[in-house]
């Protein structure tokens, strides 16, 4: 296979482009948090996932010092949000580079309601809400990561089916690289191999 090098060091801007082009989708946080003067934000951050499975530990990476960051620093709580398909819209106006102190909430319109265990609202048409206690920040210098620890999981009763989060339910949007946003597309399952049934199966 022929292939293109791009080397970090001689891209002295940073290959931030690049490495978003080929590091999808990315799952969008929409990160609700509130000010320590009790102003709510909300603001999309696509450098997300899941760090820990126990204790649960989410993680969002704030490129430079922003609102979120600040706020979830100061008051120690935030909510992570899923960001659905049909607020797209919506999602991408909350990364308006508004002032600090401006309720994006107010500003794009958006319904806000109570968290269940922590002060940061949730997005009232978001059908998950995941409220988090700072766990612990990681200065990269650029850039900080945050980390969440999950106290409540709170997903909306209708995307439930057997019990479980139901993906064509969900339909989170996904972060692509230059403009690019995606959704859902088709959907496979395949099952896990344990190394016994991998080794029938390769004697066979
Ligand atoms: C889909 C999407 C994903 C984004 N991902 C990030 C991210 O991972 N980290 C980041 O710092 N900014 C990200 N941004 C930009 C922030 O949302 C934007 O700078 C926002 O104004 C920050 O708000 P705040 O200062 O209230 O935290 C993203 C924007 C969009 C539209």
């Amino acid at each position: 296979m022929s292939r293109v090098d791009f080397d970090p060091a001689a891209h002295p801007g940073g290959i931030y482009r690049l490495l978003t082009a080929v590091v999808v989708p990315r799952p969008i946080a929409w990160v609700s948090t509130r000010s320590a003067d009790g102003v709510d934000n909300l603001a999309p951050h696509s450098f997300f996932t899941v760090s820990c499975a126990d204790p649960p530990i989410v993680q969002f990476t704030s490129i430079g010092r922003k609102d979120s960051l600040a706020n979830a620093v100061a008051t120690g709580e935030l909510v992570v949000n899923l960001a659905p398909e049909h607020l797209i819209e919506e999602v991408n106006a909350t990364a308006v580079d508004f002032p600090p102190g401006c309720d994006e909430f107010a500003e794009v319109g958006l319904d806000r309601e109570p968290s269940v265990v922590v002060a940061p609202p949730r997005v009232a048409a978001s059908p998950v809400a995941i409220e988090c206690v700072l766990h612990d920040t990681k200065d990269l210098g650029a850039s900080v990561v945050v980390f969440g620890r999950v106290v409540l999981l709170s997903v909306a009763a209708e995307a439930i089916v057997d019990g479980h989060p139901a993906i064509e339910r969900l339909r989170p949007l996904a972060r692509l690289g230059r403009r690019q946003w995606s959704t859902i597309g088709e959907v496979r399952e395949i099952g896990r191999i344990g190394y016994e049934d991998w080794r029938r199966r390769r004697d066979r």
